[in-house]
């Protein structure tokens, strides 16, 4: 029996969206990246059977399509949750407890990096700078910038306080 999450991926899957937008660019040289970018802004992710109906329209092979979204960062595979928190991983950040702050993350929230909560509440997820090296560690709230992040100031992000 299907469950509660496959009920929200079946949910969140939309064929004919992604045909669409994939017969629209096709025409555009080198359309693979440009077609993701649509997927993934349009939908909030690129479902794993978008990419046999991308694949089918641009005529390349599954694990071409499949390796393009498995390499690039901005390609999220499953829905995100309620809140995007995304912690910068990259070099400033890792030197002032970068990693520490996603450690303390994953156990606040009960999940890896890069994953959703069972309750679809939190998304956390590594990012590589985010432009904000002078405050790091830095995370991003749902779009705001938080500085010298800590546990408590991103749960004040998310709860919409001021962290
Ligand atoms: S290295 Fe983290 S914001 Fe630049």
């Amino acid at each position: 029996m299907a469950g509660p999450a496959a009920a929200a991926e079946d949910a969140a899957f939309d064929a004919a969206a992604v045909i669409e937008i994939a017969e629209g660019l096709r025409g555009l040289e080198g359309p693979l990246l440009p077609i993701l970018h649509a997927v993934n802004d349009r939908l909030g992710h690129v479902d794993a059977r978008a990419v046999p109906l991308i694949a089918d329209i641009l005529n390349l092979s599954r694990a071409e399509v499949h390796g393009v979204v498995g390499f690039y960062h901005d390609f999220r595979r499953a829905p995100a949750g309620r809140h995007r928190v995304q912690v910068c991983r990259a070099e400033a950040c890792q030197a002032m407890g970068g990693e520490a702050l996603v450690q303390q993350l994953e156990r606040r929230f009960g999940i890896p990096c890069g994953q959703t909560t069972a309750d679809r509440q939190v998304t956390l997820e590594a990012v590589y700078c985010l432009g904000n090296c002078a405050l790091s560690p830095a995370a991003m709230v749902d779009g705001a910038l938080v500085g010298r992040a800590d546990g408590e100031r991103i749960a004040a992000a998310i709860a919409g306080r001021a962290p």
